[in-house]
């Protein structure tokens, strides 16, 4: 009788912990990126993770949020290793050649950070005939890709993380950092003497990225979303952490 209770008890135990297997999306993300993800006591909060964590709710989903370079993550999804990553990712040509991405959920700029001294006035002092300002960005971000493609490798320095961009950029290791507007706001925020140049660099769309063999999640995401942005809760997360002016 015991023995049949523990083979009972056994089999519940694996058949739940398949349900829950079964019923949790893993997200990659980089999480040093506010106000689209962040750490707070512990926890990965932002616009990212509770844009996420409504669309796990809406399939009826727990959503695990794992955290890692950001350079690793459409890597990670095309061999399968999260169901997607949410991270403030551009949609790009060549992100598109290794995975599916979602439909569009908001939009960012390239911004360029400077020191309040800065000699550097706009994106044009960069381009100008003979300019050396060195850039900081955070590795494999699309700022990274346009300036090494501009200004050439020698004159940009990447980082793990936006935040170690910034603080190279403080300690005088770099003249500028170039990255999406509202982390460069939150960064500035958080740093005493920079500022934001009004240039805009390059203006971009963020999307979800997707494994591209996992249509039927693509779908399942998209159909989510969609709902999400047409009853505002999509708009209504962007204004919980970017107040309007
Ligand atoms: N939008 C830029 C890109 O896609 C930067 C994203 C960085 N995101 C992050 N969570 N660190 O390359």
């Amino acid at each position: 009788m015991k023995k049949l209770f523990a083979a009972i008890l056994a089999l519940c135990m694996m058949m739940t912990a398949c349900a829950f297997a079964e019923g949790t999306l893993t997200m990659g993300t980089n999480a040093h990126f506010p106000p689209y993800e962040y750490y707070e006591d512990n926890q990965v909060i932002g616009i990212d993770a509770e844009i996420a964590a409504a669309i796990a709710a809406k399939l009826g989903m727990d959503l695990e949020i794992v955290d890692t370079d950001f350079d690793t993550l459409v890597p990670s999804v095309a061999a399968g290793k999260y169901d997607f990553a949410m991270a403030g990712m551009t949609v790009t040509e060549e992100r598109l050649q290794s995975v599916s991405f979602s439909v569009t959920y908001a939009t960012g700029v390239q911004s360029i950070i400077v020191k309040e001294d800065s000699p550097i006035t706009g994106v044009d002092d960069l381009y100008a005939e003979g300019a050396a300002y060195v850039v900081g960005v955070q590795q494999g971000t699309t700022g990274d890709i346009y300036c090494s493609d501009d200004f050439g490798a020698e004159r940009v320095m990447q980082y793990k993380t936006g935040n170690d961009a910034v603080a190279a950029l403080v300690a005088g290791k770099v003249d500028c950092v170039i990255i999406d507007n509202n982390p460069a706001k939150a960064y500035v925020d958080a740093n005493e003497g920079l500022k934001i140049l009004d240039t805009e660099y390059v203006e971009e769309e963020y999307a979800i990225a997707i494994n591209q063999t996992n249509t039927e999640l693509l779908e399942k995401v998209n159909a989510a979303l969609e709902e999400l942005i047409a009853d505002g809760t999509v708009d209504a997360i962007i204004a919980k952490y970017i107040p309007v002016e």
